[in-house]
């Protein structure tokens, strides 16, 4: 039989948890690049609305979840969590592992939990514009999805070798009203600077959306990942899994999440971290390339969060802001920093992060698919390729992995494999 545990609505968490509360050292602040000082958060207000400027700030450990963001997670949340028998017994482990199922959700991916309250209180702030790069598509998809939703346009800058890529993920984006333009573009003086041929990287497309933001009339700017405030949404996965393992006594020896900028990551594991600091045994890993290693490979210390230098300084795991990863498949994975918590916490030894290849992750993700019958995303595939490796060492452990999102319209990453 195969074993789901599901959570009732009104068994789902109605506030998020904010893991800056327990961090046993604080965060290193974000530095003005004009002044290399702590940045005023009033310089932030030009491309961020307070209430998400306040988050980001906030050591308020839970924030309520507001209603008319909860009404629209009950389209798809609670998320199951689903045992894998069958990779399992593929595996002929002794190991159990889980996946929480986060390709459920309207656009395919977990990037709509954040989309949702992000476009919520710019529009309550009157925002009539978010502007925004994506990667692969999954968070572009996402925002205009929740734009369109709760009333607000959305603009994407998409990197352009995901939009030659993923045509269907631009189309998804179109379907929900979303104007999206191949990155780097004709349209900003950032990306002027580069040829139309050029594959585009995550850092040249969040310069070209600040950009573009500061040019458009009642526009604020949305990111997918990274920030404290983003990392915080995504904690409604972790706090629904804490749930889900209690109410079936499971208890995870392992966590796994895959890395981009942190926030599957970081919003799966967050909520047992205060679990952690009271002496539980339990390991947490974060996934990423082998071919954009900025956790494995990157130097800690502050550098921009996009390529033209026009965000703060944040200190985190970085491979330098002028890094141009290879045009793997997993588009989402392909940044040169990471979340400054999810750095603080691999820098202080609460967490580990290891690094696959793009051949072992595909095998890995269609030997998940043909087992699970769920067909992963390339990027949700390095947190299968962990928790085969895993459940390989046959140790009787409980693993559990986010399956950050399904890969429907990635199937050509597949095909080529
Ligand atoms: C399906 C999927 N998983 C993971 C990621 C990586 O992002 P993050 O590290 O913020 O979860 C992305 C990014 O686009 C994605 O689309």
């Amino acid at each position: 039989m195969r074993e789901t545990i599901t959570l009732k609505p009104d068994e789902m968490p109605d506030a998020y948890y904010n893991v800056l509360a327990d961090l046993p050292n604080p965060l290193d602040p974000p530095l003005d690049p004009a002044t290399m000082k702590p940045i005023a958060p009033e310089k932030l207000l030009a491309i961020f609305p307070e209430t998400l400027l306040e988050q980001e700030m906030s050591h308020e450990r839970y924030v309520p979840i507001p209603e008319a963001v909860l009404r629209e997670y009950f389209v798809y949340r609670p998320s199951p969590l689903i045992r894998a028998v069958f990779l399992e017994e593929y595996l002929k482990t002794n190991c159990k592992i889980y996946y929480k199922h986060e390709g459920l959700s309207p656009t395919g991916s977990h990037k709509v939990n954040t989309a949702l309250p992000q476009a919520y209180y710019n529009k309550l702030a009157g925002v009539k514009t978010l502007v925004t790069e994506t990667g692969a598509g999954q968070w572009g998809s996402a925002l205009s999805y929740a734009g369109k939703k709760l009333g607000i346009a959305v603009k994407v800058f998409m990197v352009r070798v995901s939009y030659e890529q993923k045509p269907f993920r631009k189309k998804l984006m179109h379907l929900f009203s979303g104007d999206v333009s191949a990155s780097p573009s004709s349209l900003t003086e950032c990306g002027k600077r580069y040829s139309t041929d050029n594959p585009g990287s995550l850092g040249i497309a969040i310069s070209e959306a600040i950009e573009s933001v500061t040019t458009t009339k009642h526009a604020k700017y949305a990111l997918g990942s990274v920030l404290n405030h983003v990392l915080l949404h995504q904690t409604i996965i972790g706090l629904e899994l804490k749930a889900q393992c209690k109410k079936a006594d499971i208890v995870p020896d392992t966590i796994i999440g895959c890395h981009g900028g942190g926030s599957n990551f970081g919003g799966t594991i967050f909520p047992f971290f205060p679990d952690k600091l009271e002496g539980r045994n339990i390991k947490f890993i974060a996934v990423e390339p082998e071919s954009c290693p900025s956790l494995t490979k990157g130097e800690y210390r502050y550098d921009s969060g996009d390529t033209a230098g026009y965000t703060p300084l944040m200190k985190m795991y970085t491979l330098g802001k002028d890094f141009m990863p290879p045009a793997i498949h997993a588009g989402g994975l392909r940044y040169h920093g990471a979340s400054p918590i999810v750095s603080k916490l691999l820098h202080d030894g609460y967490i580990e992060a290891v690094a696959y290849n793009q051949n072992d992750v595909l095998t890995a993700g269609k030997t998940f698919a043909l087992t699970e019958g769920v067909v992963p995303a390339p990027e949700s595939s390095h947190a299968i390729a962990c928790a085969i490796s895993e459940a390989k060492k046959n140790n009787g452990k409980t693993i559990i992995f986010t399956l950050s999102g399904h890969g429907h319209f990635d199937l050509n990453a597949y095909i080529d494999h």
